[in-house]
């Protein structure tokens, strides 16, 4: 049987447009998807939209719409984003469904029968742009004494009737949890954040507001909306049917796999482990936090309007370049910059040049002189052994770089093979042994095609459609594209098609 996989995206605020960072995240998540079932995991990849809450409700209020026609309205927009960037979702889940809303009322119901919800009084700061609560000392003043949460949100001040968790019992037993399980979130830098919250100290944690109608009833007090924190998060389980443990998707609780950006690992890693653990319910298996990123060395914002969208952007570089670049220029876990120039570079040099080139002159070589069709391995020389080692220990590389979303060292591994086998094809000049030695020329070729058929296979998940165009050249049936199918060599004398090339090079417009 299948081993099976559960990966999540966050889940998107519907309170503006999708831009970049999201589609960053989504792309990151679905890498994953993609190379776990290419892997023969059967993947469940889970992305969606966080609908309720009071940014949301002011956010439809300034559109002088009601809450639930715009967030109707910007959830397509994020559908229609995932959609154009490849996002290779098996479910899209909207926090406003009635499966979801059932959902997670059941998940408050059994916290509360565990004797971990209680009724009180919250005062204190909220940060409507974060929904998130403040403490005093978290805070800093600004010159004009207005005061601001580490992120720069704004914070008011809150006082009404609340609901809370109690969290502060929840100190030793998430500080066990993160000991037997040091994987569990990811960056190093992450999980130390996380670490000196925890130790620094639990309070209870405010679970339900009555200033506002925008958000799901608490079951019993349909005064209270349920903290949007809580209802966002439930969405991991709600997707599967909880609480239903027949229901035919539960089978991949626990999620192998929460993929979110760093601002919001304290939700994922404090408050959802506890939660979970709350409720009975296994808590997942991992969090890993994406650092953010600017633009041309900005932080994007509506005013300095450079705030990038992801469609955009592929419908000028292209989607595939747009989706290597995003997971080459820079580690994970990190932050960056996305440049012009550096994205332009990387498709001119490591696209179109050394892997594009690469397939276009091997591929173009077998067409003029082996009939278009795919020679025979000769007797292999030190040349040919060593490249064609590197091309098949790329699985097992990758496998470990992407089991710790280490995915600028996936595609450099692959990049080496990739140089190596230019520095191969330039020392073997088959161009010139084609008069010299055409049986050598031909085994050279399938050296060649054998390399790029392994490179084109491991490289499917990061651009899918050109390598998916770089197989078919390559003559690798739609059946015999997984890892497992490198293992067979494609039968001799495979008629290959006309060659085309794969990744043009981009040109600035004249002007
Ligand atoms: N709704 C919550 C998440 C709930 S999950 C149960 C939320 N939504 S969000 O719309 O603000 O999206 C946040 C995610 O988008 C971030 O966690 C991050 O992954 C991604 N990014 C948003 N801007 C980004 C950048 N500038 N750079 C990289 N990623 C960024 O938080």
């Amino acid at each position: 049987m299948k081993q099976r996989y559960y990966i999540t995206t966050p889940i998107y605020y519907v309170n503006g447009a999708p831009h970049i960072g999201h589609a960053y995240t989504s792309i990151a998540a679905d890498v994953l998807a993609r190379w776990k079932r290419l892997d023969g995991f059967d993947v469940f990849f889970l992305t969606g939209t966080d609908e309720h809450g009071q940014k949301v409700e002011q956010a439809a209020s300034e559109m002088g719409l009601d809450p639930q026609s715009y967030t109707d309205q910007v959830s397509a927009d994020f559908r229609d984003m995932a959609d154009r960037m490849g996002i290779s979702y098996d479910d899209f889940i909207r926090t406003t469904e009635e499966r979801h809303k059932a959902g997670c009322a059941a998940l408050w119901q059994r916290m509360e029968a565990a004797g971990e919800i209680y009724l009180g009084h919250y005062e204190g700061w909220y940060a409507v742009r974060d929904e998130a609560f403040y403490d005093e000392a978290e805070l800093t003043t600004r010159p004009d004494g207005s005061k601001v949460a580490p992120s720069g949100a704004p914070v008011e001040w809150v006082r009404e009737p609340s609901y809370f968790f109690r969290l502060s019992a929840w100190q030793e037993r998430l500080l066990k949890f993160y000991d037997e399980h040091p994987d569990f979130i990811a960056p190093q830098s992450s999980r130390n954040e996380v670490l000196s919250f925890v130790r620094g100290g639990l309070r209870d944690l405010s679970i339900s507001r009555t200033s506002f109608k925008w958000g799901i009833p608490v079951p019993g007090d349909p005064a209270h909306v349920m903290y949007v924190w809580l209802d966002a998060l439930a969405n991991y389980i709600t997707a599967l049917g909880y609480p239903d443990a027949d229901a035919p998707r539960w089978v991949f609780w626990p999620a192998d796999l929460h993929v979110v950006g760093k601002e919001i690992t304290r939700f994922h890693a404090v408050y959802w482990p506890a939660f979970l653990m709350a409720a009975g319910v296994a808590t997942p298996k991992r969090v890993s936090a994406n650092g953010w990123w600017v633009v041309e060395g900005e932080k994007m914002s509506k005013s300095l309007g450079n705030v990038l969208e992801a469609r955009e952007m592929a419908a000028t570089y292209g989607l595939d370049q747009v989706r290597y670049f995003l997971l080459r220029e820079k580690p994970f876990g990190a932050d960056g910059n996305v440049s012009r120039q550096a994205l332009i570079t990387r498709i001119n040099v490591e696209l179109a040049n050394d892997l594009g080139n690469l397939a276009q002159r091997s591929l173009s070589l077998i067409a003029r002189n082996c009939s278009g069709a795919l020679p025979g391995r000769g007797p292999a020389t030190e040349d040919d052994t060593a490249l064609l080692a590197a091309a098949e220990a790329l699985p097992e590389t990758l496998r470990d770089r992407l089991d710790r979303q280490a995915f600028h060292e996936a595609l450099e591994e692959t990049w080496k093979v990739i140089r190596a086998a230019n520095g191969y094809i330039d020392r073997q000049a088959p161009w010139a042994l084609r008069r010299t030695d055409p049986v050598r020329m031909a085994a050279v070729l399938r050296v060649l095609a054998d390399t790029l058929r392994a490179v084109a296979t491991v490289l499917q998940p990061f651009m899918p459609g050109s390598m998916g165009r770089m197989l078919d050249q390559l003559g690798v049936p739609k059946d015999a594209r997984d890892l497992a199918a490198l293992a067979a060599p494609l039968p001799d004398g495979t008629p290959l098609p006309e060659p085309q090339g794969v990744f043009p090079r981009y040109v600035e417009a004249a002007g």
